[in-house]
């Protein structure tokens, strides 16, 4: 089949929102829990690849990917076709208590991606809270320690357990409190806010590490006592923070002298969205324990822990969901897998990533965008931080709205991250020629902001 080709730019036909989009939201309003924060009133139609049709015929080009879902693109058309296969089989038929080969086939095929290829286990959840809730009862059961350490940044959820490991903004956790006992904080190395004083990146990386060693360990809690070490190997709500190339190595021998478990969460990074199936392997450290969800099965709701089976080891009744492994997001995970290979889609994200870094850096380093103080990512996630002043660094965070509400009336669809980054986190199928429109746009428009302070 001729696969036609879509439009590589936005069509702008009424300015958004319009009407109907204006009435969806005050019905919205009336009867959704305001408990979400929406940049701006984007209501959808319907979705192609990499392009959003909202409610009032407006095309718009996709830098979301519904927030790292769509690596394949909205509709791809294997995915399609494995859904409506499954459809006509069975939609449900609890995995908790039956069985059956779709999820089988998926635990096969996502174990054979990963470290614990031939000997590993997965657990199959309904979203990347969940994957992070079974983490946790997995790694307090196999080592039998009670303490976790997380670092502050990090987002990993919103129910009670994972909310506990969340530290990247006071209003996930205001109100919520007591969480969870045990979880100790320490601070991420964010190269361009080192928390500690550094002189380069990698300094930055040993500062942490020293900072777990010689102050947590050595008068907080021994280091025997701490099932796991639970991290995102790219900070994603967080800010798109890349940590020094020194810091997840010395982490990882961190852990293997004391024995802790190493717990990655890539609910956000996985499924060749930093150009690598996971993250993690450009680092080339070896998790115990591996959170995913998001892409997994590209918008049917799905997530995964996965590990060596000796670690993946609950015994019967002490761990389950309902839904988990649902054959109908099973089928569209393998889908999703499939096309992933075949249209070498980490290869894509690499190289397209590596384009768009180029040319933010240019914009950065020439003082063409003069708000930009930090350009970072890997492939296709990637951080544009924008700071009100290079020496004080001062975040820009309501330059950085207003920059997201134009980029939308133009007809791109673009969020933040952190407290005033930009996050670029675009479908992985996303035309070379759409791409660079977008990044032109946003550069635009943070010169346009950046001039209206003088
Ligand atoms: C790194 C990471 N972990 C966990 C989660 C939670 O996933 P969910 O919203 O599916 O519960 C998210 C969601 O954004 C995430 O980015």
């Amino acid at each position: 089949m001729v696969s036609k080709r879509l439009p590589t730019r936005p069509k702008i036909v009424v300015e958004p929102p319009g009407p109907r989009a204006r009435s969806i939201v005050a019905r919205d309003r009336n009867v959704i829990m305001q408990s979400f924060k929406r940049w701006y009133p984007l209501v959808v139609e319907r979705a192609e690849d990499y392009l959003v049709y909202d409610v009032d015929g407006n095309r718009y080009i996709d830098l979301n990917a519904g927030i790292a879902v769509l690596n394949v693109g909205s509709l791809n058309r294997h995915v399609v076709q494995a859904i409506k296969s499954q459809l006509e089989k069975f939609i449900h038929y609890s995995l908790t208590d039956f069985y059956y080969e779709e999820a089988v086939k998926l635990a096969e095929l996502l174990l054979d991606k990963s470290p614990f290829r031939g000997r590993g286990r997965a657990f199959f959840t309904n979203s990347g809270a969940e994957s992070i809730e079974a983490a946790i009862k997995v790694a307090r059961y196999y080592t039998r320690r009670p303490y976790m350490i997380a670092f502050m940044g990090a987002f990993h959820g919103r129910s009670m357990g994972a909310l506990s490991l969340t530290a990247s903004k006071p209003v996930h956790r205001r109100g919520f409190a007591p969480l969870l006992p045990g979880v100790l904080h320490v601070p991420y190395p964010y190269p361009y806010r080192c928390p500690f004083p550094a002189n380069s990146p990698e300094e930055c990386g040993e500062a942490v590490i020293g900072f777990i060693e010689d102050w947590v360990f050595s008068r907080l809690v021994s280091p025997d006592e701490v099932a796991a070490i639970v991290f995102e190997p790219i900070l994603g709500e967080g800010g798109y923070v890349v940590p020094p190339d020194n810091f997840l190595p010395l982490l990882e021998k961190l852990a293997r002298k004391n024995g802790i478990l190493m717990v990655v969460d890539e609910v956000q990074t996985g499924f060749c969205r930093t150009g690598r199936f996971l993250a993690v392997e450009h680092w080339g450290v070896r998790p115990d324990l591996i959170a995913v969800a998001k892409a997994l099965a590209g918008g049917l709701p799905l997530g995964a822990l996965i590990g060596d089976a000796d670690v993946m080891s609950l015994p019967a009744g002490a761990h389950a969901t309902t839904f988990g492994g649902n054959p109908v997001a099973a089928s569209a995970a393998i889908a999703v897998i499939e096309v992933i290979e075949e249209r070498k889609l980490c290869e894509n994200a690499y190289k397209l990533g590596s384009m768009v870094l180029d040319r933010l850096k240019e914009a950065m380093e020439s003082g063409e965008a003069p708000l930009i103080g930090d350009v970072r990512g890997k492939g296709l996630m990637i951080g544009i931080e924008l700071v009100r002043d290079q020496r004080t660094k001062e975040p820009a965070v309501e330059e950085l709205e207003r920059i997201l509400v134009r980029l939308f009336k133009r007809g791109y669809l673009v969020i933040g991250a952190g407290a005033s980054t930009i996050r670029i986190s675009p479908p992985l199928t996303i035309p070379e020629e759409a791409l660079n429109g977008a990044v032109e746009a946003i550069i635009e428009e943070i010169r346009r902001e950046a001039y209206k302070m003088g």
